[in-house]
């Protein structure tokens, strides 16, 4: 009886859906198209590690994604809304660490936070618990009366990940969240994730390949704008010959993304998941 409910509830709330859902992303630069058909789709529990050697449109998609900059041609619905009809209700459901983590230097760390609740519409007494929740999650205590142009690059990182998820947001765009960091932040930083994963849908962008094993689930390669592997890091290990006994992954990555040895479009092309539809989720 329990579990028929529990399906039932599943099943009426959207559980299973995606709530990141982005068909067919294009986006051209002039002349130059950065972006050249990516497809995404990530559900609750999911943390998808979003691959690519440097400039292969990691960021520009993420962008595309968050509404920052409009695509030149596709789709992308968070939590059954599409972003190009309801901006605004599509942007309540995520937090976004964008390139670098950008914020305002001359701000000190609560301020930043407290001025980012309040453009997340929080007030008062929750905006002060959430900012306080933030900074113990983030281990940011110790600094949060200090300018954020005097902080070192990691804890500027942790500042830009404090503001993505106070507000508890179901989805979670973050471009690579762990650049800048020593060994233990970027440990503590994936313990995090790994945590919010639980319960968020997850995109992080990285080039570090032990991090993909370290806390996703899936992965997703692009190279040159397009997908090349779509698929479970055990699949992506899969596909390294046996006689590869060390850096398996970085071994693959080099065999899809390498102008020198990657394999023909055409070839790569099935590794890829057709889109799948469009869902229907409720917002926290
Ligand atoms: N605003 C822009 N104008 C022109 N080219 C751009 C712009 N933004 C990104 N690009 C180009 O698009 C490509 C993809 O960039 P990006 O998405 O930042 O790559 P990644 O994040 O994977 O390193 C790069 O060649 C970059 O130079
Ligand atoms: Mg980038």
């Amino acid at each position: 009886m329990w579990l028929y409910a529990a399906l039932r509830f599943e099943r009426m709330s959207g559980a299973h859906e995606p709530l990141i859902l982005a068909q067919g992303l294009r986006k051209s630069f002039g002349d130059f198209e950065a972006v050249r058909g990516v497809d995404l789709s990530v559900r609750a529990g999911e943390v998808l590690g979003f691959l690519g050697p440097n400039g292969a449109g990691k960021s520009t998609t993420m962008r595309m994604i968050t509404g920052c900059l409009t695509p030149t041609a596709g789709t992308v619905t968070l939590c059954g809304m599409p972003i190009d009809q309801d901006p605004i209700g599509a942007k309540r459901t995520f937090g976004y660490l964008p390139e670098g983590a950008p914020a305002y230097p001359d701000m000190r760390v609560e301020d930043f936070l407290a001025f980012t609740a309040r453009v997340r519409g929080l007030t008062g007494a929750e905006l002060r618990q959430r900012v306080n929740a933030a900074i113990e999650r983030l281990h940011l205590e110790p600094y949060r009366r200090q300018s954020i142009d005097t902080l070192s690059k990691g804890y500027k990182r942790r500042t830009g990940l404090a503001q993505a998820i106070l507000h508890s947001p179901r989805i979670l765009i973050l471009d690579e969240p762990t650049d800048g960091l020593d060994p233990n932040q970027k440990h503590e930083v994936r313990q995090l994730i790994r945590d919010l994963g639980r319960d968020c849908a997850i995109v992080l962008s990285t080039h570090i390949l032990e991090e993909v094993e370290a806390v996703c689930t899936r992965t997703v390669i692009i190279s040159e704008g397009r997908t090349v592997f779509d698929g479970t890091p055990s699949e992506l290990d899969a596909r390294a010959p046996a006689s590869v006994r060390h850096n398996r992954l970085d071994h693959v990555f080099r065999s899809i993304t390498s102008p020198d040895t990657r394999a023909p479009a055409e070839l790569r092309a099935g590794s890829a998941r057709p889109p799948r539809p469009a869902p229907k989720c409720p917002t926290r």
